[in-house]
């Protein structure tokens, strides 16, 4: 069976885009850059983007493109000993898709909420009591039951990527891709524009962009900026290796990675740019400093963003532009990180893609439903902490080992190279083999040690036992099996 391909290069690059451009530019670059240092978060924020995005994103172009295949079978390509870092890929990926469907939910409903502001006037009130029904009583590990109206615009969500990826990566994916970039791109630029001539607007902009040089030195602003450049690009959790793979053989790389990171990261600049202009028009409003009223993480987009609306000229229609535009960066996501681990099951068990879409987007929407309860953000925020600031940093530090270190990264090199429209010099294999490693291994050092003496969001001992170190080691023994017991007949039936 021949594998599937893009369209067209713009097909390609549009879907990629669609993947990096995600809920994690809206709401957690603003927010991340205010807090780590404002304009000054942009030095280590830019040099992540340099020295490890850009190679990175090249690499794994490379390596998909080359491979031809979902993350495992990537890596049982280069060594049959390397296919369980796939599926630990895999098992991010996943586990990410099953929260983060949940947030495109809210989404969802907030959208359907913002033609008349039904969140009222306490939004914080009515965010976490009266829409997720949080109550003291939940934690983690106590979730309480399903919350019907989180549920459907999660099944909503799940709906819209099941028929994507359903239909293949031309007719689905990319087609779909096509439609929500450019709408995405119009409404943020339509809302910028109103945005920025409100009053207040540009004292917003001057608290995001004014530097506070002292924060450069903190550990914890490096690490906020490398998780972030991984997390955003979707790079090291098998979601570009399974999009390089549906390229064609004589596709450009290097150029094609360039124009993914930077246009990601630019989009992140400009969606910094509307959240705090929005944010200066609603301190001025409310005659309060910008940082009583600006809040952190699912706080921005659902508490802050909707009180702001609330004080918007034709709060009705600049309200769902912005809740339409973070449902469709959302799932523009979503798919990306759906197709990555549906791939791995189509390579490894030979299933038809309707098959897979079927079986992964079924199981997929039953799991998500655990953040469809009471305690469903509890568990989200414990989970996205492990999985980004532990698990995926993890992966992508093995892989660049084995990458830099173990294979013969010159191939890669030269074949990316052979390929493209322009050639990136040493300073790539320079990047990957010491620079991004040693930053790395730095970073999630101090984060396994952090969470170890401090714990994390004030959970319990046994929940960050179970739910986040259990998890992460579930998933590599799970991983590691896996890569034991398969044979390695599958690896050359198709290239
Ligand atoms: N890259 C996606 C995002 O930033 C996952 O949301």
């Amino acid at each position: 069976m021949k594998r599937e391909q893009w369209g067209s290069r713009a097909g390609f690059i549009l879907a990629a885009v669609g993947s990096a451009i995600g809920l994690g530019n809206i709401w957690r670059f603003p927010y991340m850059a205010y807090e780590n240092g404002g304009g000054a978060f942009f030095i280590p924020y830019l040099f992540a983007m340099l020295t490890a995005g850009i190679p990175f994103m090249i690499m794994e172009f490379g390596m998909g493109q080359k491979y031809k295949g979902s993350a495992p079978r990537v890596f049982a390509r280069l060594n049959k000993k390397y296919e369980w870092l796939g599926w630990f890929q895999i098992s991010i990926v996943a586990i990410i898709g099953i929260y983060y469907v949940a947030v495109i939910g809210w989404a969802i409903s907030y959208f359907s909420m913002s033609f008349s502001q039904t969140w009222g006037a306490d939004t914080n009130a009515y965010f976490f009591s009266d829409y997720l029904q949080l109550g003291g009583d939940n934690s983690p590990s106590k979730l309480g039951s399903i919350q019907w109206h989180i549920a459907v615009p999660i099944i909503i969500a799940w709906t819209i990527t099941f028929v994507a990826i359903f239909t293949g990566i031309k007719g689905g994916i990319e087609r779909a891709t096509k439609i929500m970039m450019p709408l995405l791109f119009l409404m943020v630029i339509a809302l910028i524009a109103r945005m920025v001539f409100l009053p207040g607007a540009l004292d917003g902009l001057n608290y995001l962009f004014q530097p506070d040089f002292s924060k450069i030195a903190d550990p914890k602003v490096w690490s906020a900026a490398y998780g972030q450049i991984f997390f955003t690009l979707s790079v090291g959790f098998s979601i570009m290796l399974a999009y390089s793979s549906y390229l064609p053989d004589d596709s450009d790389i290097n150029n094609n990675a360039f124009m993914t990171v930077l246009i990601n990261c630019g989009f992140s600049i400009v969606a910094g740019i509307l959240i705090f202009s929005i944010l200066g028009y609603m301190a001025h409003e409310q005659a309060k400093p910008l940082t009583d009223v600006v809040s952190s993480g699912v706080g921005l987009a659902f508490v802050t963003i909707p009180a702001a609306i609330n004080l918007l000229p034709a709060p009705y229609i600049l309200g769902p532009i912005f809740f339409f535009a973070l449902v469709i960066a959302g799932l523009s996501s979503h798919l990306s990180i759906v197709e990555a681990a549906t791939s791995a099951f189509i390579d490894k068990l030979n299933w038809s893609r309707k098959k897979a879409a079927l079986i992964v987007c079924g199981t997929g929407l039953v799991a998500s439903m655990a953040f469809a309860t009471n305690g469903g953000l509890l568990l989200l925020d414990l989970v996205d902490y492990f999985i980004n600031n532990i698990a995926l940093l993890s992966s992508c530090i093995i892989e660049l080992v084995i990458m830099g270190w173990i294979i013969k990264l010159s191939d890669i090199h030269k074949h990316v190279n052979n390929l493209s429209e322009f050639t990136v010099g040493n300073w790539f294999e320079a990047c990957i083999r010491y620079l991004s490693p040693a930053f790395l291994i730095v970073i999630l050092g101090t984060n396994i040690y952090n969470t170890i003496t401090e714990g994390y969001g004030g959970y319990t001992h046994s929940d960050l036992l179970t739910l986040g170190w259990g998890v992460i080691a579930a998933m590599l023994v799970l991983a590691i099996i896996i890569n034991k017991t398969s044979n390695s007949d599958n690896l050359t039936k198709e290239a």
